[in-house]
Parts: structure tokens; C-alpha cells; sequence
């Protein structure tokens, strides 16, 4: 993003008028702005976001794509980074819906030409958002402040993405099909997409600056999060130190943050965190391998196809 005053109406309307645009999955049109698919407010929430903010280098920033953990990853960061603040018994965890302890900067913070008063947050401060890396502003770049990508398998990815989308489609639309789904995945047309640039931009960064940004995978955190949470925690720069450990401390954050947990409270089960959603739909299986039970042979291998030939010689693999 060039720009670097903030944009008026008129001139973001300009600018959507000249963008490529396509249906998207839940009736909002999705544009495309430099190379990237997104709803209108997301893309001027981004350029208010390149305009304003100020990272420090204390900072901690989470990404994502939509569908890949990124509830988790919240709970979990938020977990360790403030754990000397609050208790197991009393954690804000448990009364809150870890979009509202960490916010977004798209849906939340810069959202609606809002210009968030970040100054007065504690240190630490972390937020969260789904753009991709070179819609960063330049000042998270230049800072030291850190990122946390977390990437999952584009099978299950899409499979979460389609069920979640048609919870929020609007009911006179009808239900989108999996293979209208599959197909725009395909074409790289998802909110924030296409899924593998997305994964590029901040897979590249990690190999060439890894101080810079942690790169996780859901799998990886599914299969073992004890091993995950210390790579998470030494990265944010507080590290578990053995007498914590031993105490159970890891054991705590990882039970505390767990599917079961997080959507077996009250808070979870019927409050909204997010304009058009309900916390409860940010919870539905929480598993690795659910697309067996949804995609068939061929739709595998239509995936499959792209993503091999968009991820060719770039080291990641799922
Ligand atoms: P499924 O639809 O496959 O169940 P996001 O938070 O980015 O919206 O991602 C949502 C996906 O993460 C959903 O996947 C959801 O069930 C899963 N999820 C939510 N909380 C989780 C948790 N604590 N542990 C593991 N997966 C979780």
C-alpha cells in the first residue's frame, strides 16, 4: 500500500469502483485490491490500519487466514503472554470470547473509520488481523515487534471456511455448495485470499527474517502443543521457565485453550463477539482431517492440483 493519508469516502468508493470484483461466499461482494480478496470495509479498515498505526516494538502480532485456528491462537497467545497477570481461576479466558481479548484491526479497531486510542494499552499490546503481509503497515516492518502466523491444511481450511460462510449467508440466498465453494478456493477468491499467497507472504518472511515471524501450523499445535506453546512462548519473548513447567503451567494454558473448554463456556455458547456472527459458530469440530467426511476424490484432487503448482519450490508443504 502507497498511500499514506487517510482515505475520504469519495476516494474509496473511486478506488472500489476501479477494483475487480466478485460475489464472494456469503452475498457481500469481495474486491480485488493488489493481488488480495476483500469485503469493502476490510479494505478500508486496511488502509486506515497503513495510515495510523504505530507498532512498538513490544508488540505481538497474530495472523491468519478466516478458518485456520485463529480463535485459538488468540486464547493461547493471550494465555501465555499475560499468564503472571491473571490466575487460571480467574482468567478473563473464561468470561470473554478471545476475539474481544485480542482484536482484530479489520473488524475491530480500524473498523468503520474508527481511529482506535491505542496509547493507553499495557504492554505487551496484541492484536490480530487476517491481512496479508504486504498490506502490513510499514512501521510493524521496521519495529521489532513480533508475528505469529498459523496456517492450516487448505482441505480442511476450506471445508471450515464453507461451513462457517453458510452460517452466515443470508437465508434468501440458499446455501452455497461445496463445489461452488471449491471452485472459488480454487480461483483464490476467499476473504483475504488467495489462501497461498497469503501462506506465502508470511512463509517467506519467516525464512527470511524468523526473529521476525513464527510460523505455526494448526497440525503441528494439534499433534503437540506442549513442544508448540514453548516455541510460542520463547518467540513472544517469555519464555516458560522450568520451575513453571514442572508446576504445570504449559498443561493449564494448553487445557484452558482447548476446543472442549473454550466452547463449553457460557460466554462462547451464546454471546457475539464479531458483528455478523455468533461465538458459538467459531466452534464446530476443532479437528485435523474433517475434510474425509465432506470432499470427494476428484475435488481433492482439483485442490490438490492448485495448491502443488502454487506452493512449487517454496518449502511449504501440508
Ligand atoms: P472447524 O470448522 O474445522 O471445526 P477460526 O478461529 O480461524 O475462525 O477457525 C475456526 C476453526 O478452528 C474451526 O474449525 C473451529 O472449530 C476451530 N477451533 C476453534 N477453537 C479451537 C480450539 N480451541 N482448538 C482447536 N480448534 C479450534
Amino acid at each position: 500500500m502507497a498511500n499514506t493519508t487517510q482515505i475520504s469516502q469519495t476516494d474509496s468508493e473511486d478506488l472500489l469502483h476501479s477494483l475487480p470484483k466478485e460475489k464472494g461466499w456469503i452475498g457481500l461482494p469481495l474486491y480485488q485490491y493488489q493481488g488480495s480478496w476483500c469485503h469493502a470495509k476490510g479494505i478500508e479498515a486496511a488502509l486506515s490500519l497503513q495510515n495510523h498505526f504505530h507498532a512498538c516494538d513490544s508488540d505481538v502480532i497474530l495472523v491468519t487466514t478466516p478458518k485456520s485456528g485463529t480463535t485459538w491462537l488468540k486464547a493461547l497467545a493471550f494465555a501465555i503472554l499475560y499468564r503472571h497477570k491473571y490466575t487460571f481461576s480467574q482468567n478473563p479466558l473464561l468470561t470473554d470470547n478471545p476475539h474481544d481479548l485480542v482484536p482484530f484491526f479489520e473488524f475491530k479497531l480500524y473498523a468503520n473509520n474508527q481511529l482506535p486510542n491505542l496509547s493507553d494499552l499495557p504492554s505487551p499490546r496484541l492484536f490480530a488481523t487476517h491481512i496479508p503481509y504486504s498490506w502490513l503497515p510499514e512501521s510493524i516492518n521496521n519495529s521489532k515487534c513480533k508475528i505469529v502466523y498459523l496456517c492450516r491444511n487448505p482441505r480442511d481450511t476450506l471445508v471450515s471456511y464453507w461451513h462457517f460462510t453458510n452460517k452466515a449467508r443470508p437465508e434468501a440466498l440458499g446455501p452455497l455448495s461445496l463445489e461452488n465453494g471449491l471452485d472459488l478456493f480454487c480461483k483464490g477468491i476467499t476473504g483475504f485470499g488467495p489462501f497461498w499467497d497469503h501462506a506465502l507472504g508470511y512463509w517467506n518472511k519467516n525464512l527470511e527474517r524468523p526473529q521476525k515471524v513464527l510460523f505455526l501450523k494448526y497440525e503441528d499445535l494439534k499433534k503437540d502443543i506442549k513442544y508448540q506453546l514453548k516455541r510460542l512462548a520463547e518467540f513472544m519473548g517469555c519464555p516458560f521457565t522450568m520451575e513453571e513447567e514442572k508446576n504445570g503451567v504449559i498443561d493449564e494454558i494448553s487445557r484452558l485453550c482447548s476446543f472442549q473448554r473454550l466452547s463449553s463456556l457460557e460466554v462462547n455458547k451464546s454471546g457475539k463477539s464479531i458483528d455478523y456472527f455468533e461465538n458459538r459458530t467459531l466452534f464446530r469440530k476443532g479437528e485435523v482431517g474433517d475434510w474425509m467426511n465432506y470432499l470427494t476424490s476428484p475435488m481433492v484432487e482439483q485442490l490438490d492440483e492448485v495448491m502443488e503448482e502454487k506452493l512449487s519450490g517454496s518449502g511449504l508443504t501440508f
